[in-house]
């Protein structure tokens, strides 16, 4: 994916700056052409000789020297950059990013690029962990900016921890599936919604259930990677929606997912329900906390709305893609599911399975279509598995 593609790729002051010259290796192994550019603290760890050597380019570390060409150097860089990869990202070059300091080559190639721009941070535990970093590092992904975890292990500095510079391999795999992406969502509007709901009881108990939102939020990542204009409708989750998003709407209760969700329906093109909607809700809130009493106690509940089933009686254009998370009889009830909710292709989950389901970083689905026709796909992690669905949402679109 990343053959003939141009990484402008900067190397800021971190001990990790050595091992940019195994990544800058990789990244010629894989095709793409690569230009180095070192901070000045950058240069006090690895010397840009070795970077010139293996990217076979001049490695530029000074934004005054005398241009090589007419054209303003920096700007030429950031026009012709299909990817500006800063690895690895100090704290201090991620707080200039976020700041929008502009002040030597790599912050001003930065500013003035349309290309998608990752960064990989390395540092000490403490100052990756320091809440200053945390809140620049939302910044660049609130900008759209991709931000690669780091590892977790033993630090240079002598602490474990995170904060460690990934493998090098690892690296050109992240940016492998963002750079190589192709943009066959470009003008679409994909609505995903994401997580579990909750249903209050009273203010400090509510019903709800083991939703991460990590299959909603691989969803709505790689439908954004893929160039759609993605409205993430989300329940409480604990992991960072992904950068790029057109609209990011945080919701509690499945009556807020479902005005959230009929708001944005008309402008959709393609509708994915991965958010596991509490099917019932305490009839009544108690405004108190309840107290305890006696022996037992009786919640009684009522119905939710099905959200996808009105979406489905609302149709028109869109596709619509619905989940079903299942433990018994799971095909049957899955294409029950199918037909009442009037749905173009369901995914079904069986969550019974060993990295199925609920809060794994993998998923192991059957895919089922109207004609009756189903796919068995493998485990894969959740970021493949959205692949998936999207590559089976485009003859829809088409
Ligand atoms: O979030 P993760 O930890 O990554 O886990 C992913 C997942 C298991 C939650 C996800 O893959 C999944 O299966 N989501 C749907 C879970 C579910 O609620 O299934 P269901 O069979 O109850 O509902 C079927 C479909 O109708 C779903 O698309 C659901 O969003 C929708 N629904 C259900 C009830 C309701 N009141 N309104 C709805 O829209």
């Amino acid at each position: 994916m990343l053959e003939g593609k141009f990484v402008v790729l900067g190397v800021t002051g971190s001990i990790a700056a050595y091992k940019s010259a195994e990544l800058v290796r990789l990244l010629k192994k894989q095709g793409a052409l690569v230009q180095v550019i070192m901070t000045e603290s950058a240069c006090e760890f690895i010397k840009p000789l070795t970077f010139q050597v293996l990217s076979q380019n001049q490695v530029i570390t000074d934004m005054f020297r005398e241009p090589s060409k007419w054209e303003v150097e920096h700007v030429a860089l950031a026009d012709r950059a299909d990817l500006v990869l800063i690895a690895p990202a100090t704290a201090n070059i991620i707080a200039k990013i976020a700041a929008g300091i502009a002040d030597d080559m790599l912050t001003t190639t930065i500013l003035a690029t349309r290309a998608k721009v990752v960064v990989v941070p390395a540092m000490n535990v403490h100052m990756y962990e320091h809440p200053i970093t945390q809140r620049n590092i939302q910044r660049l992904k609130e900008s759209g900016i991709e931000v690669m975890k780091p590892a977790e292990g033993f630090l240079a500095c002598g602490y474990t921890g995170k904060g460690r510079f990934p493998e090098p391999a690892d690296i050109v795999k992240f940016v492998d599936s963002i750079v190589g992406r192709a943009q066959d969502l470009k003008g679409k509007t994909v609505l995903i919604t994401a997580g579990p709901t909750r249903e209050p009881v009273d203010p400090v108990r509510f019903i709800s259930n083991h939703s991460s939102g990590k299959m909603g939020y691989a969803l709505a990542r790689q439908a954004v990677l893929r160039g759609a204009r993605v409205v993430l409708i989300s329940g409480p989750t604990s992991i960072d929606p992904p950068a790029g998003l057109y609209k990011f709407i945080p919701v509690e209760t499945a009556l807020e997912m479902e005005k959230a969700v009929l708001e944005n329906f008309t402008q959709a093109h393609v509708v994915i329900k991965a958010a596991a909607v509490a099917d019932f809700r305490p009839k009544n809130y108690n405004p108190g906390k309840i107290k305890k009493q006696g022996g037992g106690m009786v919640i009684e509940l009522v119905k939710n709305p099905d959200i996808l089933q009105e979406l489905g009686e609302k149709k028109q254009h869109q596709v619509l893609v619905g989940f079903a998370a299942e433990t018994d009889e799971p095909e049957k009830n899955a294409k029950e599911k199918l037909e009442r909710k009037n749905l173009d292709f369901i995914v079904l989950n069986d969550v019974t399975q060993e990295g199925a389901g609920f809060g794994s970083d993998t998923n192991i689905v059957k895919i089922i279509y109207r004609d009756g026709r189903t796919e068995i796909l493998p485990k894969m992690l959740k970021r493949d598995v959205a692949d998936a669905i999207l590559d089976r949402v485009l003859p829809y679109l088409n």
